[in-house]
């Protein structure tokens, strides 16, 4: 089989299925802070107010609450009891709902990436693959964080929601492959990130139950937290006069019924408000509270506090690229497990599944048409015809062509960047975001280098029980006849250019970040920069996506800057 032909096959295939039956549920811990915003007074008085119940407002909050009055609010609901969150099963469930009281929010980058954003309470973490995995010492040392601190917040994140996952069989023919093709050295079981080939972490525990950011909560002080539900910040409040800069003393934020609320700062000069909206909604709450480009927000009659040219630039999403592996034997359903940590800059991660051609939203997941990945045709043209065009195809296929897996590569960095603007005025509308993926030549290089990786792996002693070898058979010629799966993008020079492969076939990962990047957007203490008394503390910040996937890193990050500002308090000689 030539690498042409994997790479032929390779374009990925719709929907890996993971049909795990589980267990039922998780159980809920019925938080007594917990309330829906409806029940909220119209005013009321914290030491800090969070905007953002997600990856990094939750442990955030946990932690603040351990010596302070602390407010958190989050636009959606609570995640327990909810089977589209807590079961693996569910992937593509909790993605494809996308009504109003769904958890996940589809947003259309202009790339044409089709993509989400949390809308829950524990937020990415309610939605994602759950690979867990820290970010490497070199990261840690670049950004500037204290090393020690760092350990023992990924330390406190883990006790609570990390788990060693399952290793079955075609994982490790991965694992062996990457190895086989020099992906060394071999690191075994770790969170840590290290060059080679390793077995991450996962939020799924061994029932196959996810346990998110909202369960970090657990560690709160009940009688200093009050959690709204159902709660979406309008706007941060500004105390201007009689000041050189701003400061940030309110918010206002909307129940369900559409009653507006407002909650203040406490005095006292330590007092803060941080938001943990994500890189999405925090530039855009920024954006809406007059913080940004100062043209852009007065084309949206916003009252300008600071002219903030960079609130909205640095967008990045890593891209994802995929090829198909079908498989001769049966595979288990799994996970992103393994991950290979090539020294150029690709992370290779698998999955892989077998009866994922249902017509169920329990049947299909990470690289279904019906989660908007179309990788078979160029972003631009995955129209909502294209995708419901893929999804009759693909229903009309025989299971036997889904059974494999996926081996897909995510770019480190990336270089490229992109930006956000407001669209209206309205919270719950999402902003408009570009991430010029592959703009810079130096993503694309690595791209290319990874699929040619990927292709090793295929061809690999280890993975030969995995693979055909003398392909096409009729099954899979007739899946390339008459379906979308594995035919190459309708570009004229696609089958002679890996570059075109990569640009053509790119999904996201969903590592989105940026927007109030660290040094532009807010200072290293993640001060927002030009007004006192607010921080934004979660992925908008970064300028990198940290290790091989984020949420560890931004779980991190939020208990990581809790225990900062209460140290700081301490030291400045305060009690309660
Ligand atoms: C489908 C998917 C799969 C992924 N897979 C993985 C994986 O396997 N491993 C991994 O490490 N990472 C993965 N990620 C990425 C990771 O989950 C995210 O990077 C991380 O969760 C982002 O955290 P955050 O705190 O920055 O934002 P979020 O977790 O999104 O938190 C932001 C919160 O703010 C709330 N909010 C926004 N605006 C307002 C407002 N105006 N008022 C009130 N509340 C508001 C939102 O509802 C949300 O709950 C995945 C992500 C997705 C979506
Ligand atoms: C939460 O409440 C439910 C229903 O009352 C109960 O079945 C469950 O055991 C409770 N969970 C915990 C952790 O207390
Ligand atoms: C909270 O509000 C949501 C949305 O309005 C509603 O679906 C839910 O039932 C409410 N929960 C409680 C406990 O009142
Ligand atoms: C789960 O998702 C399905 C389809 O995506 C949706 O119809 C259903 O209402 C969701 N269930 C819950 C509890 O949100
Ligand atoms: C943090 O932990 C990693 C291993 O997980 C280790 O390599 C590193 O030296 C530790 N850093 C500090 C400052 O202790
Ligand atoms: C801004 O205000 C002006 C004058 O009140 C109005 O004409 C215009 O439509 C408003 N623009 C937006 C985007 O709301
Ligand atoms: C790991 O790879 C990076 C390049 O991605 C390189 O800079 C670094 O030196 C390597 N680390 C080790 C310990 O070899
Ligand atoms: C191809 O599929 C059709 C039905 O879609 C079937 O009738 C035919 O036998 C298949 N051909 C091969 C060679 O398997
Ligand atoms: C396709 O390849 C031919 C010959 O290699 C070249 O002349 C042409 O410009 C290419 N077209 C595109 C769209 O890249
Ligand atoms: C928290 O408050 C208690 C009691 O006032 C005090 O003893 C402790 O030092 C404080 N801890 C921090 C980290 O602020």
């Amino acid at each position: 089989m030539s690498v042409e032909g994997w790479r032929l096959f390779g374009v990925a295939l719709a929907g890996i299925l993971f049909s795990l039956e589980f267990c039922s549920s998780q159980e809920d811990p019925n938080y007594t802070f917990m309330h829906n915003a409806t029940s909220a007074p119209t005013t009321a008085y914290y030491d800090y107010i969070i905007i953002g119940g997600g990856t990094a407002g939750c442990p955030l909050a946990a932690t603040l609450s351990q010596n302070y009055s602390v407010l958190l609010l989050e636009r959606g609901g609570s995640p327990y009891g909810n089977p589209n969150i807590t079961k693996l099963a569910s992937f593509g469930a909790a993605l494809s709902d996308q009504s109003p009281s769904s958890p996940s929010q589809r947003f259309i980058s202009e790339d044409g990436v089709i993509n989400y954003r949390a809308r829950v309470l524990g937020g990415g973490s309610c939605l994602n693959a759950g690979f867990y995995t820290r970010a490497g010492t070199q990261y840690v040392r670049n950004v500037g964080w204290d090393g020690r601190l760092v350990n023992e917040s990924y330390q406190w994140v883990e006790n609570m929601v990390a788990f060693e996952p399952p290793m079955l069989q075609w994982q490790s023919a991965v694992r062996d492959g990457l190895l086989e093709v020099g992906v060394l050295p071999f690191n075994g079981f770790t969170y840590d990130h290290i060059n080679g080939t390793k077995i991450g972490g996962t939020i799924f525990d061994k029932d196959g139950i996810r346990h998110t950011a909202a369960d970090l909560l657990k560690y709160a002080n009940p009688s200093g937290l009050t959690v709204l539900l159902h709660a979406t910040v309008r706007r941060v409040l500004f105390r201007t006069k009689g000041r050189t800069r701003p400061l940030a003393h309110g918010v206002v934020f909307r129940d369900t019924s559409g009653v507006k609320h407002k909650a203040y700062l406490n005095d006292g000069p330590k007092n803060e408000i941080i938001i943990s909206a994500g890189a999405l909604g925090s530039p855009q709450l920024l954006m809406l509270s007059g913080i940004g480009p100062a043209d852009h927000l007065k084309a949206y009659n916003i009252s300008v506090k600071v002219d903030q040219p960079l609130v909205g630039q640095g967008m990045s999403d890593n891209p994802m690229n995929a090829i198909f592996v079908p498989s001769p034997v049966p595979v288990e359903v799994s996970l992103i497990q393994v991950v290979g940590i090539t020294e150029y800059g690709s992370y290779i991660e698998a999955a892989s599944g077998e009866n994922f051609a249902g017509s169920s939203p329990q049947d299909y997941g990470m690289f279904s048409p019906k989660v908007g990945q179309l990788p078979t045709v160029p972003p631009r043209d995955r129209t909502p015809e294209a995708l419901a065009k893929a999804v009759k195809q693909m229903e009309a296929l025989d299971k036997a062509a889904f059974r494999g897996g996926f081996i897909l590569e995510k770019i480190r960095g990336p270089l490229s960047t992109g930006h956000l603007e407001l669209r209206t005025r309205n919270p719950n509308h999402n902003p408009s975001v570009t991430f010029n993926y592959f703009q810079d030549p130096r993503d694309l290089e690595i791209c290319v280098q990874g699929l040619g990786t990927i292709e090793k792996i295929i061809e690999s002693k280890s993975f030969s029980q995995f693979r055909y070898d003398n392909l096409p058979l009729p099954v899979l010629l007739n899946m390339t006849a008459n379906s979308p799966i594995n035919l190459l993008p309708k570009h004229k020079n696609v089958s002679t250019s890996l570059e075109q492969f990569c640009k053509d076939t790119v999904m996201t990962i969903w590592h989105y970040h940026g927007g109030c990047q660290v040094g532009r957007v807010v200072d290293a203490d993640y001060y927002v920069l030009g007004v006192d008394a607010l921080r934004v503390i979660d992925g908008s910040t970064f300028s990198y996506s940290p290790g091989t996937n984020p949420q560890a890193t931004v779980m991190m990050l939020g208990r990581y800057m809790g225990v900062k500002i209460l140290n700081e308090r301490l030291a400045a000689g305060e009690s309660n």
